[in-house]
């Protein structure tokens, strides 16, 4: 049985919901890792630098526990030579299910891991290094936005960079930066990833192993206190650019961080922690945590409390699954994907009149990627947008999100491949700077949607199916009301029969 949330990349990785823990150096240890698998989602253990020993301990503790998947994080190009050798070599001894890798990643090390049979993936901020990725053999790409709290590889926002990975690569794409919440993953997943990365949220958490200091910091921080800067960067290649909440370093109270004398600022068990080193405070330290590095993603402000991980990961997923489903009253309870609605019954199916899977599994993905097209558009004028407005625009964006987990359940309820792209309608929309005329664009988009659904709904002999377009015609129509009494548009019935944009 799976839920609406389920993607293929659940499979890869062993884990109910698409919502996966960041591997956070020295934060992310068993206790977190234990707390998410146990809500369902899927942990990397923050590895990076960290001795041999500990990651054998850690994986023992996971183990222990009846954790059998989950994953470790490293970081080649922040680990000294010998230290990542015999930690790659450590994971495949123990048998590591997955390992993800981050910054400047070899790719013969992705061979290694992969011939070794373990599960690799990869976080990039480009789609030039994410195909490179790909071709080297990793079968997870994390696409990172420049919201993400911690290290930050590129410099675009996530939702510029992660459809275009998304269309241009093969394998499942995860998202990671500033995600806090399930309408967040919900977004994220209408935009073609296969499901979220979650940092900062899970760092405000019991189970994390960062300092109190740190998650109160986070829990009382609002998003425009973060920062990105180069000063944490002992340890790290130089340039490394890092997301933090803004603090005296940040604010060049302490000096010139790469030209001041090494200062001790902290101590970890004998182990100096120096000013404008990437180590954050931790539980096992003491110190001046307020000048260390108090990573955060730009979601921060969404972070309103400490609450358990297991509690943190059901609740994104509680949410995410209410925004994606289509709310018709039978179908609370979950589903299951190999369902009998798949093609075996395709010849009866075209002597009754309905549509076989050669013609609904293409008009299925037609619709989705109007759909996935309308979600970007409002996504983007959402921030753009009159206050007047907002509250439409964001409505909108919300049903979109929502008919775009419709579609992609009733794409793998008939056993087809979602598809990645994004309809034309995206770019021609964002070409159109006035608000209202672009809404009024997208009013043509949803009329060519509304009738493509009348057209297909007397095709379809599933019945959740049809109950769920049932439900997005419905909203369709009523959405297009809605923005035709906001702004002066054409009505509905005028609207010509082509493709919007196409
Ligand atoms: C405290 C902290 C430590 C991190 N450490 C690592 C790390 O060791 N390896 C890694 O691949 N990414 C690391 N990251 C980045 C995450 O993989 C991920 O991109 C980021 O947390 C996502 O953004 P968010 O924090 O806004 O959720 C870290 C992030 C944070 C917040």
């Amino acid at each position: 049985m799976a839920t609406i949330l389920h993607r293929p990349v659940c499979d890869l990785l062993g884990c109910t919901y698409p919502i996966v823990q960041a591997g956070m150096g020295g934060v992310a240890r068993s206790e977190l890792v234990v707390a998410v698998t146990k809500a369902g989602g899927f942990g990397f253990l923050g590895m990076v630098r960290e001795p041999t020993d500990l990651i054998r301990a850690e994986v023992a503790a996971l183990r222990s526990r009846g954790i059998e998947r989950f994953g470790v994080n490293l970081i080649p190009a922040a680990t000294e030579r010998v230290l990542l050798d015999a930690q790659v070599l450590t994971c495949i001894e123990v048998g590591v299910p997955v390992v993800s890798l981050f910054w400047d990643v070899p790719l013969s090390l992705v061979r290694r891991l992969r011939d070794a049979g373990i599960v690799v993936a990869c976080q990039t901020g480009s789609l030039a290094e994410a195909r490179a990725m790909e071709d080297a053999g990793a079968q997870i790409l994390i696409a990172q936005g420049i919201e993400a709290g911690g290290h930050v590889r590129g410099d675009l926002p996530l939702n510029d960079l992660l459809p275009g990975i998304v269309e241009q690569t093969e394998v499942p794409v995860l998202a990671a930066g500033g995600l806090t919440n399930g309408a967040d993953l919900a977004t994220m997943l209408s935009l073609g990833a296969q499901g979220g990365v979650f940092g900062t949220a899970l760092i405000a958490t019991r189970e994390a192993f960062a300092h109190d200091y740190h998650k109160q910091r986070l829990v009382d921080a609002d998003g425009e206190d973060t920062i990105l800067t180069d000063a944490f960067h002992i340890n790290w290649p130089r340039g490394a650019k890092v997301r933090v909440l803004a603090n005296s370093v940040t604010r060049g109270k302490r000096g010139d961080p790469f030209s001041t004398p090494r200062t001790i600022i902290g101590d970890e068990a004998g182990r100096p922690i120096y000013l404008f080193s990437t180590d954050s405070p931790l539980r096992s330290m003491t110190g001046d945590f307020e000048a260390m590095a108090l990573y955060a993603g730009k979601g921060v402000a969404r972070v309103s409390g400490i609450a358990s991980a297991t509690e943190r990961v059901c609740t994104i997923a509680a949410e995410a699954m209410s925004l994606l489903d289509a709310g018709v009253p039978s179908q609370g309870a979950p589903i299951e994907l190999a369902s009998p609605a798949c093609c075996a019954h395709e010849m009866d199916d075209r002597y009754m009149g309905f549509a076989g899977c050669d013609t609904l599994l293409p008009a299925l993905n037609e619709l989705l990627e109007a759909e996935r097209a309308g979600a970007r558009v409002m996504l983007r004028t959402a921030s753009e947008a009159p206050e007047a407005l907002k509250s439409l625009v964001m409505a909108i964006h919300r049903d979109k999100v929502r008919w775009c987990g419709v579609l992609t359940r009733a794409v793998h309820r008939l056993e087809g491949v979602p598809s990645r792209k994004t309809g034309a309608l995206h770019e021609q929309a964002m070409t159109i700077a006035d608000i209202p005329e672009r809404l009024a664009f997208l009013n043509r988009g949803q009329g060519w949607v509304a009738r493509k659904l009348k057209m297909l709904l007397p095709t379809i002999r599933d019945e959740t199916i049809h109950a769920d377009l049932a439900v997005m015609l419905a909203s369709h129509e009523s959405d297009i009301s809605l923005v035709t009494a906001e702004l002066p548009v054409r009505p509905y019935a005028d609207i010509q029969d082509s493709a919007p944009g196409g």
